[in-house]
């Protein structure tokens, strides 16, 4: 999901402050159009409030609840195996198109039950809105939304477009962009900020051998790794917010928006002990990269579980990795050691 974000008038911080303003969605509200470069429709349930967001949130609950996913994991290890394999079989290639994303979409096309559409959704890249130039555009995505939504309409096909194009809210069937606003945010959503998080975690254990010893010596820390690789690398490190819900007015003031930064609360040093550290045994981790409140992010038992397939498979491998060449950038002080963007990764294994 990586949002262009309009400048914040004011942005929130610090995690107590975080927490608070991200439960009052009547002050601080998610009725705002995002991407407007790009898209002209609101993703769902991201840009609606309660009490309407209960509804687009429930009607999709059952294809993110835990056990959903999990029903994936020998599927998930499979693909994962046979990519790192490949992966590193041929030098100078890029973990963030090579290694991650594949991982990433293989596996969405099981939990989507797509698998017909995953060199598809490769080919787009890490970012849907760069999918088809440097250029930020909605037309390849948008082409493919409306092609799978006409497809579901008249098929029987038993996969996840279906459910959504049959889905009935408030007693309607979906129109058409609804349907735009939740397919596009179950493939935006789940794409770049699950490969920054796979790119950050083999990044780190490259660059520091005692962590992947670590997990290798104890692999019950993988749990508490993952959410200590979450936080450290805040994969959407933050969202807006708009004073002036955007709904039906034209008379939109430029300040309405307000910044609500998920990354600054995980680094917030009055709840986390030496937070600029990655810790894998650190023993509370109430990070915020999932957000908090009403909108905390759907897709959380995907990058957790797709994560933790992609440790073992990597301390099951026996491999020890060494960064052979990277191009990164990095947050802004006090936060210029958590990469920001990893635009190549090449590692090595020996
Ligand atoms: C490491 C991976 C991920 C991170 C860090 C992440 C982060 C977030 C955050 C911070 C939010 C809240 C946004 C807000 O409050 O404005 C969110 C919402 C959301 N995420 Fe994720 N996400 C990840 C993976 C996924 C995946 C794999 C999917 C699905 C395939 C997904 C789907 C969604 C959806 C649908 C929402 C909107 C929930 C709502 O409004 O009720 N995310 N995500």
């Amino acid at each position: 999901m990586s949002a262009l974000q309009p400048s914040a008038n004011r942005v929130f911080k610090g995690h107590k402050e975080l927490r608070e303003a991200l439960r009052d969605t009547q002050t601080y509200s998610s009725d705002l159009q995002g991407d407007a470069d790009v898209r002209d429709y609101r993703q769902l349930p991201l840009e609606v409030d309660p009490p309407r967001h209960h509804l687009y949130r429930s009607a999709l609950a059952p294809i993110f609840v835990k056990p959903s996913i999990e029903r994936h994991v020998d599927a998930f290890t499979v693909n994962t195996k046979k990519i790192v394999e490949d992966y590193f079989k041929q030098s100078n290639q890029n973990v963030v198109s090579n290694l991650a994303l594949p991982i990433v979409m293989q596996n969405l096309g099981v939990i989507y039950n797509r698998p017909q559409d995953v060199a598809e959704w490769i080919s787009w890249g890490p970012d849907v809105w760069t999918a088809e130039s440097e250029q930020r555009s909605g037309e390849v995505l948008h082409r493919y939304l409306d092609r799978i939504y006409e497809e579901a309409l008249i098929g029987s096909s038993d996969d996840v477009w279906r459910q959504i194009a049959t889905m009935e809210i408030e007693g309607q069937q979906v129109s058409a962009s609804v349907f735009r606003g939740i397919a596009g945010v179950l493939l935006a959503g789940g794409r770049d900020t699950v490969v920054k998080l796979l790119t950050g975690i083999i990044w780190h254990l490259a660059r520091k051998p005692s962590d992947l010893q670590k997990l290798r010596n104890n692999p019950d820390l993988v749990s508490a790794a993952i959410q200590e690789f979450l936080r450290f690398f805040s994969p959407l490190p933050m969202m807006n917010r708009t004073m002036v819900p955007e709904s039906g007015r034209t008379d939109l003031p430029d300040d309405r928006y307000v910044g609500m930064s998920f990354i600054s609360g995980n680094f917030d040093t009055t709840v986390f002990e030496n937070p600029f550290e990655v810790n894998l045994e650190r023993p509370r981790n109430p990070h915020l990269s999932f957000g908090f409140g009403p909108h905390t992010c759907l897709g959380n038992h995907i990058a957790e579980i797709e994560a933790k397939v992609f440790i073992r498979v990597i301390i099951e491998s026996g491999k020890n990795l060494v960064v052979e060449e990277e191009d990164i950038s990095f947050h802004k002080p006090p936060l210029e050691m958590v990469p920001d963007q990893f635009r190549y990764v090449a590692l090595i294994s020996i």
